[in-house]
């Protein structure tokens, strides 16, 4: 047998149809073939569940490191403004674009701050940060669910969790505003360069004076555990502090709060489950899979190929990117027994990649998982009623599913 041939298409990958349903217009992608090569974006679309996790679990043929690459091709003339510059460097430094050894290393110190004594009492508090949070919401009447509950419930969450006084907090949402467009892939936003550089100066200022008092004044967070952690004589330095506090910042608030905004429409537009779910019948834990396999707020990764292989078996050649589409293999019913159905009491077996696979799968999930499962219960037992109030328009990003806004007219 030869090589297999690769199949090529054209698709819009960020248009209108793959923005509103994903689901959908992925779910097409795949029956053409689990990997293709879309003309349009020059990638790779991997959608089956057996190649996504193949891909996701061999870091020799596929990196993650899409920001040296980027850096070297795009951002090294002279002329390149030096503060777009200093905000990939940055970038560079996440732990989610490091390859082998430098992510072990990483992963290894950031992990200890994790599962340091101090976050275990912070998620202790995690129900009274979000019954403060949902006590600000009006009782009835109009309201966007994201903007009055989930999104500062879930900035609270990390705020709390990194150190940052409750009167910087509005500040933190405005730097990922800035952030937002480069990292989940805009293809709206023609300032987006600029926007990340501003972002990241001011905010990697704002986190340096931060862990000039922790470091000094050690308190339970997440900040002063990272200052803290060691292994073997190795410590973070006070860049990849600085790096790591971005990368929490932005992979943990603005993604939770999706997740719990995409589970509430779920449930509006499934009304069975919606009664399933009050009705205590169905475990929380496993609803909240089910929310994630179902609409997780990741909708897909990306990686580089690092050298010409056939290991999805399609000729890949070095330095071509792959989007692993987990929104499709979450769907793929070679997996998922009627995918496109939410069954809350489906008893997931947690088969889902709603948070990645393999070695740089999310550090944030139990955490997650966790916000999640406080939010929609008390969300539902707050408001009896809750009906859609308009339109709703997603971010058109491929990396990440959220809405702009989720109207809802709600009543106890
Ligand atoms: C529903 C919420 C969340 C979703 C859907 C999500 C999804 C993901 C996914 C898909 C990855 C893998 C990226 C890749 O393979 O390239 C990832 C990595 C990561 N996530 Fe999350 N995440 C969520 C919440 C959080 C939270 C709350 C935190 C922290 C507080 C967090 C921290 C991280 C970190 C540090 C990584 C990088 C891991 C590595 O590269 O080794 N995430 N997340």
């Amino acid at each position: 047998m030869g090589e297999p041939v690769p199949q090529e298409c054209e698709f819009d990958i960020v248009g209108d149809r793959a923005i509103r349903d994903p689901h959908a217009y992925f779910g097409m992608i795949r029956q053409i073939a689990p990997v293709l090569w879309d003309r349009r974006s020059r990638s790779w679309i991997a959608t089956g569940y057996a190649e996504v996790t193949a891909a996701l679990r061999d870091d020799r043929h596929f990196s993650s490191d899409r920001i040296r690459p980027f850096i070297a091709r795009k951002l090294s003339s002279p002329d390149i403004d030096p503060r777009v510059r200093a905000a990939f460097d940055l970038l560079a430094d996440w732990l989610v674009f490091n390859d082998k050894p430098r992510h072990l290393r990483l992963r290894k110190l950031i992990n200890q701050a994790f599962m340091s004594a101090a976050m275990a009492k912070l998620t202790g508090q995690f129900t009274t940060l979000f019954d403060e949070a949902i006590a600000r919401a009006p009782k009835a009447g109009k309201i966007d669910l994201l903007a009055d509950i989930a999104v500062p419930f879930s900035a609270s969450v990390i705020s709390a969790m990194l150190g940052v006084p409750e009167v910087d907090r509005n500040r933190f949402a405005d730097w990922h505003r800035l952030f937002g467009p480069v990292i989940g892939a805009s293809l709206e936003d023609p300032n987006k360069y600029d926007s990340l550089a501003e972002g990241v100066s001011q905010l990697a200022e704002y986190v340096r004076g931060l862990i000039a008092i922790y470091r000094d004044q050690p308190q339970d967070n997440l900040l002063s555990a990272l200052i803290k952690a060691h292994e073997n004589d190795e410590a973070l330095s006070e860049d990849e502090i600085i790096a790591t506090c971005t990368l929490v910042l932005f992979a943990g608030s603005e993604t939770t709060a999706n997740l719990i905004a995409n589970a509430i429409l779920a449930l509006i537009r499934h009304p069975a489950q919606m009664a399933l779910l009050r009705s205590g019948q169905v475990a929380i834990a496993d609803a909240v899979d089910e929310f994630l396999r179902f609409d997780g707020s990741g909708k897909a990764v990306t990686r580089v190929v690092r050298e010409d292989t056939s290991a999805l078996g399609v000729p890949m050649i070095a330095g071509q990117r792959v989007f692993l589409i987990l929104a499709a293999a979450n769907h793929d019913p070679a997996v998922f027994d009627q995918p496109d159905q939410l069954r809350l009491d489906r008893c997931s077996d947690r088969k889902h990649i709603a948070f990645g696979y393999g070695l740089h799968s999310c550090m944030g999930l139990q955490l997650a998982r966790l916000e999640a499962a406080i939010a929609i219960p008390a969300i539902l037992e707050k408001y009896g009623q809750i009906q859609l109030a308009g339109d709703l328009e997603w971010h058109p990003q491929l990396l990440s599913r959220g809405l702009k806004e989720l109207p809802v007219v709600v009543g106890p």
